[in-house]
């Protein structure tokens, strides 16, 4: 098997970033440092990563977080605050999310040790739609609705056609779903403050057709072999 499959099937990192890292000199197989891009690994060859020696092909497992507020989109945070990878500690392979939440954002995140999907599902321009549930303050008008729809300049940056809806307006605050592809930082806080509603909550509620339904906050679930092939083929 070629060294960069074998790295990303070990759940390291995905392919492009394993070669990255063997042309940086940071692999060594058997011993020696080996930054041929093609360089192939047989069973019993010993892999080391950083230092670090890996296992041979890890099982792909795919999981649906419901994230709580709180929780930092991270493997590992400086600051030693709750991460998402404590929400999935009983599983025995080390899962990456897919894309990121904010701290206070909930709902689905979606978390694999397949960084070839992971790198795939979030690379610039490739992007599914990701939808959203938020409360935000004030009145959510059709003016605003269709700017939301057509693109608002957040700072530098002019978002892309989103489709918006309005689930629920209540007097001082409305329940507006929106559905982006795209995933700059803070971005659907930051397009909402735009057009002059602040988000008071956000939830993410779909990643394409993945839906993050009845999983209860904190919990996850093994997504089906079908939503994993949907995914695959996106
Ligand atoms: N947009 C945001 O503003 N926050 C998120 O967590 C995700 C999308």
């Amino acid at each position: 098997m070629r060294l960069n499959k074998y790295i990303a099937a070990a759940g390291i990192c995905s392919r492009r970033k394993a070669d990255e890292l063997i042309a940086a000199g940071n692999v060594k197989v058997n011993g020696a440092v080996c930054r041929q891009m093609g360089c192939q690994v047989e069973e019993g060859d010993r892999v080391q990563v950083n230092g670090r020696t890996i296992e041979a092909a890890e099982k792909k497992v795919y999981v649906a977080l419901n994230k709580p507020a709180g929780y930092v989109t991270t493997l590992s945070d400086e600051k030693d605050r709750a991460t998402v990878a404590d929400l999935v500690a009983d599983i025995p392979q080390r899962l990456f999310p897919v894309g990121r939440l904010d701290a206070q954002t909930t709902g689905l995140l979606l978390m694999t040790n397949d960084g070839d999907l992971a790198q795939h599902l979030t690379h610039p321009g490739h992007e599914v739609y990701k939808t959203y549930v938020a409360l935000v303050a004030g009145v959510m008008s059709d003016a605003r609705l269709a700017k939301l729809r057509r693109g608002v300049d957040i700072g530098g940056f002019v978002t892309s056609p989103a489709k918006a809806t309005v689930l629920k307006q209540h007097p001082h605050s409305a329940l507006v779903e929106i559905s982006i592809r795209e995933g700059k930082n803070r971005q659907v806080r930051r397009m909402f403050a735009a057009v002059g509603n602040r988000v008071q909550a956000l939830e993410r509620v779909a990643v394409g057709n993945i839906r993050l339904g009845h999983l209860k906050e904190g919990h996850w679930r093994k997504l089906s072999r079908e939503e994993v092939e949907y995914l695959k083929s996106l």
